[in-house]
């Protein structure tokens, strides 16, 4: 499925209106991880900025131990901290790098933002190396612009 019709579909899923927001939201992972080739886990962090950690939300993919990440540590900490996308050719290149699966090569965190605040995150692991590249980081900054009507 190309960027433009995933994009079409996630706005539909967002506005089910018979679903809480984690309900949209993991049907959203289930449908990235289904249908966008490469997604091999899809999921959604979340900020507690008192205690500096990321919780894991709604996720597609095999369970992951990593549901509190500490803002700073591996590439979804760092992105807490920087705000900014964070796309990882190799993963196993990286030198603060949660490893989730010795199957992922490659992974891209995008932060989720609400009126200005960078309240979380999507993260997406691949089983191909270089899997994602700045079309990637188009679409899941734009989806995550849809996601954020949620919380407004
Ligand atoms: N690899 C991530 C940890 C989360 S898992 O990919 C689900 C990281 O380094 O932050």
């Amino acid at each position: 499925m190309d960027f433009n019709q995933a994009y079409t579909r996630a706005c539909q899923i967002l506005k089910t209106s018979s679903q809480t927001r984690e309900e949209k939201l993991q049907e959203l992972c289930e449908f990235l991880q289904k249908e966008m080739p490469n997604y091999d886990w899809v999921g959604f962090y979340f900020a507690s900025e008192d205690a500096a950690t990321l919780h894991l939300g709604p996720y597609a993919g095999e369970p992951t131990d990593h549901v509190v990440i500490p803002f700073g540590k591996g590439i979804c900490g760092q992105v807490a901290v920087s705000g900014k996308t964070f796309l990882v050719e190799d993963v196993w290149a990286q030198d603060n790098y949660i490893a989730c699966s010795v199957n992922v090569k490659s992974e891209i965190v995008v932060p989720l933002y609400v009126a200005g605040r960078n309240i979380g995150q999507i993260d997406i692991d691949s089983h191909t190396p270089k899997a994602f590249d700045a079309s990637d980081a188009a679409f899941l900054t734009r989806l995550n612009e849809a996601i954020a009507a949620l919380y407004e």
